[in-house]
């Protein structure tokens, strides 16, 4: 029999039909149970009487892969106006194991972080689901509006490219054969040769940013709404044409994604079709701002992100939208292709985009002539000689023009009020991640991988220790007496949580006293609490009682007691209770180095 999606149940009602998909739940109630199955379209009731078809899917985990044949029944009561009766169930591929978090629940009660180690699975509930349905018709509606509406032409450039387009010294570098190359920031420069082909150009583009900023709005790999045009008879067209955009992307949002929309709560922020965003240069809003909080930034070269919120609620309250276009920038602000204001140089023809409280854009007018965009290269202490191809177009005739980038994931955040960038990109990259993962904790996952690591650190470092194998140790006073040292020597690893953050960290301190945790939260700057046994064991792969004092393998702060480094030996366990080091305190903090503070107390 064909397969009938979950959405086209509703034409077949008292037909059998063939369903296939996830399950995703069951509600036993005794003599009807409900079975909940999860495909594309969206989550089918199953109603189960039948012993038989019970015991298929009673010691099923989520995620098991079922196909149904059932009779199709409406009812008020489900969400589709129909559920499945009288099922037939195949497990074509059983699940037995239990998923590292509850994803079928309708919110994951985990902090992000913990959603982020485990995001392949994480991915599959249906609010996170929704904000990625949401991304593609972003990125959908944006294609077709640029390709019908606008007339531009997609272009691909590349990605791997000689010198940086931005400036600055936030970009990667990449061994190439020997060469250095650079990771695109932007494909700014390209957007720009192609105007010279194709006159109104566009593109959906990774980019990449060395920015050691761990905020709540910057990826270091993110993808890009790119958008170039050249001949305007003024360059404000530009950003009438980045708010036609955003306003057809925000109503198809409305049409097509009802129900995704729905999941999260409706979060869409405010930017009706009739309304204008408003325009207002720098130094109007930094007068705004200022006469609105009293702060004064006027002299500051940038906005802060607390004048950009302050300019969005201004927004709202004064026209009732959330966006609001921020024009003529300081030319020491922007990068060198930016085209100075004719009236004053100091200026620019440039313009940021700021949604619900962020900059969403950075866009503009650019230099035309070759002997302008010289200039501005110098100016910026770069060489031409680095630009060779780029300048080439500037001796073959280039119109005015201009463009704008729009950052996706700052796009889909802003949109749907989340609170972090990270939960709109899918496997984002971070200080502290790359493609999702922890950049260390995952290659030190695990006590085997933590012992190894250590003992390989302590060979290369040639320092003198001794490595015990013995029985099970799970206290302190049982490592002190299987070692046959004193308590005191024994080093206690604890992970502790931020209250606030919901960040780990790690205090060591000596075995025979305890965590003073008045002391944890001067150091922090946040009241800690222990972190769960089951979590530790979740995220970092370590029994409690094994937790060696080396945090800065699980990419953990890690401070220690100050008298540890005084102790001609100290011992712990090193990532399993059944493993011990003995080693000089000095060259432990070393090892690992933790920062020292007065962490202990009395026992
Ligand atoms: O403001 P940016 O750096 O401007 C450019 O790349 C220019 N080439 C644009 C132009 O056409 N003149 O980046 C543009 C947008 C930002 O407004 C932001 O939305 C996004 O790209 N973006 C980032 N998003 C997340 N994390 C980062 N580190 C980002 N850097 C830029
Ligand atoms: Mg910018």
């Amino acid at each position: 029999m064909k397969r009938t999606l979950s959405t086209e149940l509703s034409q077949s009602v008292s037909q059998k039909v063939r369903v296939r998909g996830w399950f995703h739940s069951i509600r036993l109630l005794g003599k009807v149970n409900f079975l909940l199955l999860r495909d594309r379209g969206g989550i089918v009731q199953v109603v189960v009487q039948d012993k038989e078809q019970l015991r298929r899917v009673t010691s099923l985990q989520v995620g098991s892969v079922l196909a149904i044949e059932a009779t199709v029944n409406a009812s008020s009561q489900a969400a589709l106006g129909v559920e499945l009766i009288d099922p037939d169930i195949t497990v074509e591929v059983p699940v037995t194991e239990v998923p590292p978090l509850e994803y079928n629940k309708p919110e994951i009660g985990s902090d992000l972080e913990v959603i982020l180690d485990h995001r392949p699975v994480a991915l599959r509930n249906v609010q996170i689901q929704a904000v990625f349905r949401i991304q593609a018709e972003i990125a959908h509606a944006y294609r077709l509006y640029m390709h019908d509406v606008v007339g531009a032409s997609e272009y691909f450039a590349p990605n791997m490219i000689g010198a940086s387009s931005e400036g600055g010294a936030e970009f990667f570098n990449v061994d190439y054969f020997g060469y250095t190359a650079t990771l695109a920031q932007s494909s700014q420069l390209y957007k720009q040769m192609m105007v010279g082909v194709n006159e109104r150009v566009f593109a959906l583009m990774p980019f990449f940013r060395a920015e050691n900023s761990n905020t709540a709005r910057h990826l270091t790999e993110g993808k890009q709404l790119e958008f170039e045009m050249g001949f305007f008879d003024t360059w404000h067209e530009v950003m009438n044409i980045e708010e036609q955009v955003i306003k057809y992307i925000v109503k198809t949002l409305q049409e097509r994604c009802a129900r995704e929309l729905a999941a999260l709560g409706n979060p869409l922020i405010k930017a009706p079709e009739t309304i204008p965003f408003p325009r207002l240069t720098f130094a109007e809003a930094q007068q705004l701002y200022f006469e609105r909080t009293g702060k004064d930034d006027r002299n500051e070269p940038d906005l802060s992100p607390a004048s950009e919120r302050a300019l969005c609620e201004w927004a709202l309250e004064k026209h009732g939208t959330e966006l609001v276009f921020v024009t003529d920038w300081k030319t020491e602000k922007r990068p060198f292709y930016s085209y100075p204001k004719p009236e004053d140089p100091t200026l620019t023809n440039t313009f940021d985009l700021l949604c619900a409280g962020t900059e969403i854009t950075s866009g503009g007018q650019r230099r035309h002539t070759f002997d302008s965009m010289v200039e501005g290269i110098k100016m910026k202490g770069m060489d031409p000689n680095n630009f060779g191809d780029y300048l080439s177009i500037f001796k073959f005739g280039m119109p005015e023009h201009g463009g704008f980038g729009l950052g996706l994931e700052r796009l889909t955040m802003t949109l749907l009020r989340l609170k972090n960038i990270r939960e709109a990109s899918l496997f984002p990259s971070d200080p502290k991640r790359i493609a999702g993962n922890r950049i260390k904790a995952k290659i030190y996952y695990g006590g085997e991988n933590i012992r190894n690591e250590i003992l390989r650190l302590l060979k290369m470092h040639e320092m003198e220790f001794k490595h015990l194998v013995h029985e099970e140790t799970p206290t302190s006073e049982d490592s002190a007496r299987v070692r046959g040292t004193a308590l005191e020597d024994g080093v206690k690893a604890m992970i502790v949580r931020g209250k606030t953050s919901k960040r780990n960290f790690q205090f060591n301190i000596p075995s025979d006293r305890r965590l003073d945790m008045k002391a944890v939260a001067d150091a922090v700057g946040e009241k800690c609490e222990f972190e769960d046994p089951a979590v530790i064991s979740d995220r970092f792969g370590i029994i409690v009682g094994g937790v060696p004092p080396f945090g800065n393998l699980l990419n953990l702060d890690t401070y220690f007691d100050q008298s540890i480094a005084a102790r001609a030996q100290v011992n712990f366990n090193c990532g399993l209770r059944t493993e011990s080091i003995l080693m000089r305190g000095p060259d432990l903090i070393t090892l690992v180095a933790g920062k020292l503070g007065p962490f202990a107390k009395a026992g």
